[in-house]
């Protein structure tokens, strides 16, 4: 028995010192892999931004096979593992989609940049959709029954309508404003930007003051008392919390009420988005129902119809009935005749 364990350890050891003689690990990979000057702009990888995804814990071998040489030589690199071996439930739902024939998985996603949607701003997701659907096309068609629908898709993103996804979360993003106008526009606060303002302390600093992990509704209401002169905001969306990826037109969304009577339930959950040096970004949670706060909240983030005011609610809702019965009875029309014009 003794002697079976030990030849069996013999055999564990030369597997193993076998593979070491010449498995280069992903470390080894990207030593080159990082330099453009080592492997040319276009087999160059953002060393930084791989390794904060779940790619990485799979490493470069999981996809990739290269000769012992590589790159001396001259062998090309095979690829060993396609999307669909590791992701066979997304893979599904999109080949039988609209979509299918369309676009590929790398259409939409970098192997080497793959990040979850809680990682990435609505303006991130929107890209992948604008490169075939221009987004001022998209505005024009929108706008036919989508009262402002500038607005909605900068707070909404595309996925957020065309996906079955039913689960959304807001997202609050800060700002800043662009010059010292009044009126300028408000742009989105990289890294670098907000790692000034705190003057190097953690980026989350700037709203989570005391470090908990959370932002309470009192440290939201001290940034919006001092964001006149900070000319920094916060602009919210409202992202589905995983994308199923059926994309297509969703009957549910030319409901206004699907979103904006949804009530303070459905958007209990909110986070502070803040980037991180990478380009993606982290996210920290926001005290439950403070982004809806109608005194004390976000003033950036009304949602008609959804706060906890009931008289604000219904005022909201006056307004909006009031002034856009026009497009809401269209669109109505429009929902109830959809099946007539299919
Ligand atoms: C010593 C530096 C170095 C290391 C280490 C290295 N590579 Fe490369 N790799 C290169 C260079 C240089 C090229 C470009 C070669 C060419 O164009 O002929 C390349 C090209 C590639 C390509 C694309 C071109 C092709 O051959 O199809 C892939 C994929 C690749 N490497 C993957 C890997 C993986 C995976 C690892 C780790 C297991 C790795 N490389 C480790 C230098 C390196
Ligand atoms: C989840 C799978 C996956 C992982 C992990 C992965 N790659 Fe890739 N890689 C791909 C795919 C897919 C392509 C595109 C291949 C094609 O179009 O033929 C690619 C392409 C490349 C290329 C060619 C240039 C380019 O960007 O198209 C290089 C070089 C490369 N990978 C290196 C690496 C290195 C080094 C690692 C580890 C640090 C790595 N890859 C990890 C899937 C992966
Ligand atoms: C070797 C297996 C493997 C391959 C091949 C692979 N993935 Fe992944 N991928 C994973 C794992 C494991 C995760 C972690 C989360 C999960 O299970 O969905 C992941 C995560 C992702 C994520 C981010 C979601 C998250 O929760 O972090 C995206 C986007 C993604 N993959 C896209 C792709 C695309 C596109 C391809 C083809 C180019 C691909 N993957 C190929 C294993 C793989
Ligand atoms: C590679 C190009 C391409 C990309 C990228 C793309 N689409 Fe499309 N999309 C198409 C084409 C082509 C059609 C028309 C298909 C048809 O009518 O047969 C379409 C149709 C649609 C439709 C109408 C489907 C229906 O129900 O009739 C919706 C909605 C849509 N796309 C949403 C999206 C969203 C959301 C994204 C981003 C996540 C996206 N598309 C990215 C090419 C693309
Ligand atoms: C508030 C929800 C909502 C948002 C946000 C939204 N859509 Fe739509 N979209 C719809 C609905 C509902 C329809 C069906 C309209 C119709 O049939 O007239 C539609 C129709 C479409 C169509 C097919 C018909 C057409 O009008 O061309 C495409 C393509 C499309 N959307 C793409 C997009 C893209 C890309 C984005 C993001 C830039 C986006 N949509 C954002 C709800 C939305
Ligand atoms: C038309 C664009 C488009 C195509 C094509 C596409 N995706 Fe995605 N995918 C997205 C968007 C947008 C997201 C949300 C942002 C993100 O995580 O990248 C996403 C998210 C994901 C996620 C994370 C899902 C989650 O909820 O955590 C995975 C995994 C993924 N995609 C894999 C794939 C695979 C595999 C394919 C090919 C079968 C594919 N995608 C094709 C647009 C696309
Ligand atoms: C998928 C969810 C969703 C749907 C469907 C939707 N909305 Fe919205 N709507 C939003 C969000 C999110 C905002 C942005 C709130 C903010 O940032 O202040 C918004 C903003 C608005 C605003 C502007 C409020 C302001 O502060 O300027 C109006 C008006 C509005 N929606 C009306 C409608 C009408 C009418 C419909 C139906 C035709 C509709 N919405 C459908 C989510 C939705």
């Amino acid at each position: 028995m003794k002697r079976l364990l030990l030849c069996y350890a013999a055999i564990l050891a030369c597997l193993l010192m076998g593979q070491n003689l010449w498995a280069m690990e992903t470390e080894d990979c990207l030593g080159c892999h990082t330099e453009v000057d080592e492997v040319g702009e276009s087999n160059a990888i953002d060393g930084a931004l791989f390794s904060g995804t779940a790619h990485a814990e799979e490493g470069c071998n999981a996809c990739h096979e290269v000769g012992e040489e590589h790159p001396d030589d001259g062998e090309e690199a095979q690829l060993v593992a396609t999307c669909a071996d590791c992701h066979d439930a997304i893979t599904e739902t999109y080949t039988a989609s609209v979509h299918g024939e369309n676009a590929s998985c790398a259409d939409c996603h970098n192997a080497h940049q793959a990040l979850a949607p809680v990682s990435l701003s609505g303006i991130q997701m929107n890209e992948s959709c604008q490169g075939c659907h221009g987004s001022t096309e998209v505005e024009e068609t929108h706008a036919r029954w989508l009262p402002q629908a500038d607005v909605h898709i900068r707070s909404v993103p595309c996925v957020s309508c065309h996906s079955s996804s039913e689960k959304f979360v807001i997202t609050l993003y800060v700002t800043q404003r662009q010059g010292n106008r009044a009126y300028a526009d408000y742009e989105l606060l990289n890294y670098d930007q907000l790692s000034q303002r705190v003057d190097g302390a953690a980026v989350t600093a700037l709203l989570d003051v005391d470090q908990s992990g959370e932002v309470s509704l009192e440290e939201l209401s001290e940034f919006y008392k001092d964001s006149e002169r900070s000319g920094l905001r916060l602009w919210a969306m409202m992202t589905p919390e995983t994308v199923d990826h059926d994309f297509k037109t969703m009957d549910n969304r030319w409901d206004c009420t699907y979103c904006h009577a949804a009530g303070p339930e459905a958007m209990q959950d909110s986070f502070v988005a803040f980037p991180a040096e990478d380009g993606s970004y982290q996210r920290l949670p926001m005290q439950k129902g403070a982004t809806l706060d109608a005194l004390f909240g976000t003033p950036d983030f009304y949602m008609v119809g959804s706060t906890r005011s009931k008289v604000l609610n219904i005022v909201g809702l006056l307004i909006l009935l009031g002034g856009l019965a026009m497009p809401i009875g269209h669109g109505t029309l429009r929902f109830l005749t959809r099946k007539n014009r299919k």
